[in-house]
């Protein structure tokens, strides 16, 4: 087994995979000086609505901006408890945080996904919504989730920054509850060239509140400033080259299904791993894998060897979940989430990596384990 160079993730693709479009697209928007709301921006916020089958998406700077607009759009206000997965990005309980509402974090279940059973645990008179985070590319069980926001009459605001096109029972990530926000984080499956994201709903007064949010309460037919606002606006620029690559989405969850199954057949054996749900393996379920992160016995010095082979890995959120970050004034014990971070690992999945490559990452962990 030669070694090979295996980088987690390929950065500078995002633009080489589609330099000669996306340099056209930036003389064509450039020469047309069409900088901020222009129609590049609408056509994109069009396609992705259909994309996802939402009744409206409105661009935004980032990911975070999207939930903060969505928080704020779905009526939640300071003082509110916010329910989300501590297995989650900080950004999750930053976007609760900074709508001045209280961040409540709990446990999430064996695929990963935040825990319906512990959600039901930390409802109190207090609590208003709950925040799912649509994790690695795949859904919650929406329907769990559903039932208990409406037994207890809380609002649901996806941070579905994870997962464009994750369905469950065909119905995609980021339509579920009163609104929903999206990352095009470079890295994420349908990557930006810098920060970007999306913010969603199906309700037509929720729309009006992220538009006016999105630019400094700015009514868009008068000009006219009629509520606060922010500027939350993604640029023209970046939406068009957005728009371009949403047109082979299809082609790249197909080829991320493809690489994780052939992770999961090639390691579903090894009893020292606990590896996420196989495509197909549950039919409610359309998994996109935005990333493929496995449990591992000894996983740093599993780390340590695929790095030695020349193999790149990365452990999210730098092993920490958002309830351990104890400066923030959390202070919850949640075990099970706990084990999780303490063994979690993701191996690369991404449009360059090859089937040759991805056998190499099976052998070699098989390799380790054979020691
Ligand atoms: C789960 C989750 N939530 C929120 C975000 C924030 O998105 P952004 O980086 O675009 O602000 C990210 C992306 O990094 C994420 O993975």
């Amino acid at each position: 087994m030669a070694n090979r160079k295996i980088p987690f993730f390929n950065y500078p693709a995002v633009f080489t995979d589609f330099e000669n479009e996306l340099t056209k697209i930036f003389k064509d928007v450039g020469s047309r000086g069409a900088f901020i709301l222009q129609q590049d921006l609408k056509d994109f916020e069009k396609n992705l609505a259909e994309f996802m089958g939402a009744k409206f998406a409105v661009a935004t700077s980032n990911g975070t901006d999207a939930l903060v607009m969505g928080l704020k759009a779905a009526g939640v206000k300071a003082g509110d408890e916010v329910i989300f997965s501590s297995h989650t990005f900080v950004a999750t309980a930053s976007a609760i945080h900074f709508v001045g509402a209280i961040p409540v974090p709990v446990e999430c279940g064996e695929d990963h996904q935040i825990s319906p059973d512990h959600v039901e645990k930390a409802i109190t008179s207090k609590t208003k919504c709950i925040m799912p985070t649509q994790l690695n590319g795949r859904c919650c069980d929406m329907d769990r989730l559903s039932e208990i926001a409406k037994k207890h009459n809380l609002v649901i605001v996806e941070d579905a920054a994870q997962g464009l096109g994750a369905k469950f029972k065909g119905q995609c990530a980021g339509t579920f509850g009163a609104a929903a926000g999206m990352s095009f984080y470079p890295a994420k499956v349908l990557g930006g060239l810098g920060d970007a994201g999306a913010a969603f709903t199906n309700d037509e007064k929720i729309y009006r509140e992220l538009i006016l949010l999105r630019d400094h309460g700015r009514d868009p037919e008068t000009g006219d400033v009629v509520t606060w606002g922010m500027n939350y606006r993604m640029d023209n620029l970046q939406a068009a080259f957005l728009n371009h690559k949403l047109k082979t989405y299809d082609k790249v969850m197909e080829r991320r299904r493809e690489i994780a199954s052939r992770y999961n057949e090639g390691l579903k054996d090894l009893a020292n791993l606990v590896l996420p749900p196989a495509p197909n393996s549950d039919e409610r379920y359309f998994d996109i894998y935005q990333n493929y992160e496995i449990e591992a016995e000894k996983r740093d010095q599993l780390k340590t060897h695929l790095g030695e082979k020349g193999i790149g890995t990365l452990i999210q959120w730098g092993g920490k979940m958002v309830h351990q970050f104890t400066k923030l004034g959390f202070n919850q014990s949640l075990p099970f989430t706990e084990k999780v971070a303490a063994s979690m690992l993701m191996l690369p999945i991404n449009m360059s990596v090859t089937n040759d490559d991805i056998d190499y990452v099976i052998e070699s962990i098989r390799e380790f384990y054979k020691r």
